[in-house]
Formats: C-alpha cells, structure tokens, sequence
C-alpha cells in the first residue's frame, strides 16, 4: 500500500484504505477499483491524496497506530463539539455528555497505543482540507499521546495530556472558516484574530465540566515558544506547561505534513528535520526527543534514492532506526528497471538515503515506466 497524489490516481488503480469524511460516511471502501467518477469526486471534494494497493507495495500493509473506527468516531466527536459549543442548544446537559464522549474515546486511543507500543507512524492522514482542523485534532492527541507514553507518563497523565491536546484548537471555532480557510496571505487584522484562539479555547473549556486545569493550560500555551517567542503570554523555558510542549511539537508536525489551501503538504522528512532542529529554540529538547522516536521520517510509500543511485520504496520502518529503513529497489544506479529485491538500510550501514523523490516530479507515470522496462532519465 502506498500513497499516491490524487493528480496521479487513474482508473483500475485499487483503493488500500477506506476513505471517510469527517461525518463519519465512508467515501471509497478498501478494495474498490477506481473508475474516473471516482476520481473525480475526490478532486471536488479536495481530497489530496489516497493509499492504493498497487504492483508496487501490494503485498505490504501500513498499520496505523489506532484503528480506522476510533480514529473516525473522534474526528466526528471534534466536529459536532466545535461546530455545537457556541450554539444555544447545547445545554450544560449536552456538554456533560459530548465531553464524556470525548472523554472515553481518548481512553480507548490510550489503550490502543498501549498495546501496540512497537509501531511508529507511518502514515500520513487524509482529510478534504476544509475538514483539515477535526482531523488535526485527533492527529495531534494521538502524536501527543505517543510522545507521552515514551516520557514514561501514567494512565491519569495521558488522559490529562490527550484531553488537552484534542481540545487544543477548539478556540478555532470562533475564528470565521473565510480566515482560518483562507487561500491567500493574512492580513495583519486577520492574524490578530487567529492569534486569539489560545485565549478564547481556554475561555471554552474552563466553562466545561470535567476538563482538568492542566489540559486547560494545554489550550491556553499550545503557541509558546522555549525561546518566548511563541503567544498569547510570550512565556519561555521552564514557564511553559511540558504538556503544551508536547501538543506544541505534534501541531507543528502534523500542520507541515498536511496538505493546505495556502500550501501543498511538506514531505515527512522535511518535517522530521524541521522539527529534530527545534530542541530548545522552539520546545523543550527532551520533548523533540520523545516525539521524534515514535516517528518515521521516510513512511512506508516514501519513494528514495540510495546513495548507491538505486532507487525504491520504502516497505518498512522500526523503532529506533528512524533513518534507516527497509528499502525494496525498482531501478539501478543508472535509472534502469531491476528485478525487486530488499535492502535493510539498517543492516546495510554503508548504504543511506540520498533524497525522497517526488513521484509525478521526476516520473510522470512510473508503472508504465517499470512495465515498459524503460530507464528513468533525471532532470
Ligand atoms: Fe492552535
């Protein structure tokens, strides 16, 4: 299974992961064989990209941390609480309920990523970028959850944390969807109202009954800044929550690695080096420590070159080798299409990788490519 740009998709190619949207409807079952309607529905709904079966990495599964159910059922319990908490039906009774919601469902992603302790992220998420932000909020729970679980937190801890961490963006639901939406530059006004999300998402979750006092300040400081740069209150080092650094470190990640209106996503290594750069600048060094053991900076997909020249997928990623995947080759060092074979670059030290390459960049359509036995000729 790999993810392929939507761009890219054609008819005949196999879906590899069930799609859904964020109210839960499933969109492309796994399996299903795509057809050009298909394909086009998806670029009407700005889907950026799929996970396909194809003759590639057909044989190769992606597991996810937490299962497809739970992670659905948590974005729509993030999209009916931002899009309810400010309307006048929702009752104190409603918020006792939706936050009890929410609640048990990050207890049962702890308890997932509990039991699979061994698996690093792989996978990118897919969301229709309008839906970007409730995707976001499970996304950086569940990174927050794992950088956790590595420091070495209790069970009462990470509820604490992953409460926080899924509720970090709720002050977003006040900023108007024509800003945070926006496909053009902010003007300085409009910046000045995202800014006041911290704020306004504290403001939201004091009133709400069961939130404790540190997954409040997770919202209120998820923008600080180790150097004191960051907003609302410019705190530095020690001032700022270790929990607010832990969902400051997963926002920043999975904010990069997503496809945006004003943006195109940034390749996961890229982020992984942004982010391996920003100890003690940005977040505390310990926390960019933690988060960065649980993630795999060329995802299983990840097409790379060799510093032999060859070229392949990455099939495979374990904790503790975050640079040194397991690689099965397609081309040769001259760009010629070999029979496949595997190389564990953790095996092979004196093999690294050189560079991702960027599939539709420097080959347009690189199955016919390889049926064709032809050789890749480099920009
Ligand atoms: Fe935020």
């Amino acid at each position: 299974m790999r993810r392929v740009p939507v761009a890219l998709l054609r008819p005949g190619m196999k879906v590899g992961r069930a799609l859904y949207s964020s109210r839960e409807e499933l969109l492309l079952n796994a399996g299903t064989i795509l057809t050009a309607r298909n394909i086009e529905r998806l670029k009407t709904l700005k889907i950026p990209a799929l996970y396909v079966d194809d003759g590639f990495l057909g044989d190769v599964a992606v597991d996810d941390v937490i299962t497809g159910e739970i992670r659905i059922r948590a974005i729509a319990q993030v999209r009916e609480l931002m899009q309810e908490q400010d309307a006048p039906s929702m009752g104190v009774g409603r918020a006792i309920l939706k936050v009890r919601q929410i609640t048990e469902t990050v207890e049962n992603i702890i308890d997932q990523l509990l039991a699979n302790r061994s698996l690093v992220v792989n996978l990118v998420d897919i969301r229709a970028i309008d839906d970007y932000t409730f995707g976001h909020c499970v996304n950086v729970c569940v990174l927050s959850l794992l950088t956790g679980i590595t420091l070495g937190y209790n069970r009462e801890k990470l509820l604490r944390l992953g409460m926080g961490a899924i509720l970090h963006d709720i002050g977003k639901a006040a900023v108007p969807g024509e800003i945070l939406n926006k496909a053009g530059r902010l003007t300085e006004e409009e910046f000045i109202i995202i800014k006041q999300h911290p704020e306004q998402g504290y403001r939201t979750v004091l009133k709400m009954p069961g939130i404790s006092p540190a997954s409040a300040q997770v919202v209120y400081q998820h923008h600080e800044r180790y150097n004191g740069s960051g907003y609302p209150l410019g705190l530095k080092e020690r001032e700022v929550h270790e929990f607010a650094y832990i969902c400051g470190v997963a926002d920043v990640f999975d904010a990069l690695t997503a496809d945006r209106v004003y943006r195109k996503a940034c390749p996961v290594h890229e982020a992984y080096e942004m982010v391996a750069g920003s100890g003690n600048h940005l977040f505390d060094f310990r926390v960019v420590k933690a988060f960065l053991e649980n993630i795999a900076a060329y995802p299983v997909g990840t097409w790379v070159r060799l510093s032999t020249g060859e070229i392949g997928l990455v099939t495979e990623n374990r904790r503790g080798y975050p640079l040194y995947p397991r690689v099965r080759v397609f081309f040769d060092g001259s760009g010629s299409p070999v029979e496949p074979f595997e190389l564990s670059l953790g095996e092979h030290r004196e093999v690294a990788i050189d560079g991702v390459v960027e599939e539709g960049v420097v080959f347009s359509d690189i199955i016919s490519l390889v049926d064709s036995r032809k050789k890749i000729n480099f920009p």
